[in-house]
């Protein structure tokens, strides 16, 4: 495990996971992308209602983009929720103007992003949930760039000491 660039959290509960989104949140600013990964049900979208009460959003308006790959919330931070479950191919990705999200204001919370790993930017925030059991999941951060890292020390300091 690389200190400092990554951190690899255990979460017991949908409500721990919202908090570790909420701390991450909290840290996130304009132009910040994060890019999450895992399995359906594993608690991407539980992890953003955290991201958004951490930006300053009641959580209980972020609701999936099921139909829609894009959820805009207009707030202290402008975040666009991005949901590629059912991206087809990558044409789709522009087709959706997806490059100017990567580049506009406010920050951008992209579930699935594995799936483009290459249209994600160099620097970003990765989050990885992984199925433990019925109410435990593995979450593994990993900072992009040294501006992420911040992010990582913050998480380690608020739930470790
Ligand atoms: N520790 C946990 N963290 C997140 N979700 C959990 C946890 N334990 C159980 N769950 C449940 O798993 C489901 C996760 O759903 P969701 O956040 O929509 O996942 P995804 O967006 O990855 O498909 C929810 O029903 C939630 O209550
Ligand atoms: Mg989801």
């Amino acid at each position: 495990m690389e200190v400092g660039r990554m951190l690899e959290i255990v979460s017991d509960t949908p409500h721990e996971t919202e908090r570790i989104g909420s701390l991450a949140g909290e840290m996130l600013k304009n132009g910040d992308v994060v890019a999450l990964s895992g399995e359906l049900g594993t608690g991407k979208t539980t992890l953003i209602k955290g991201i958004a009460q951490g930006i300053g959003f009641d959580s209980g308006e972020v609701v999936s983009p099921s139909f829609t790959f894009i959820n805009e919330y207009d707030g202290p931070l402008p975040l666009f929720h991005i949901d590629l479950y059912r991206l087809e191919n990558e044409k789709e990705l522009y087709e959706i103007g997806y490059e100017e999200y990567m580049q506009g204001d406010g920050v951008v919370v992209i579930e699935w992003a594995d799936k483009v790993p290459h249209a994600v930017p160099e620097e970003s925030l990765w989050i990885t949930l992984r199925y433990l059991d019925a109410e435990r999941r593995e979450i593994i951060v990993t900072a992009r760039g040294a501006r992420y890292e911040k992010i990582i020390e913050h998480l380690r300091k608020k739930l470790y000491t």
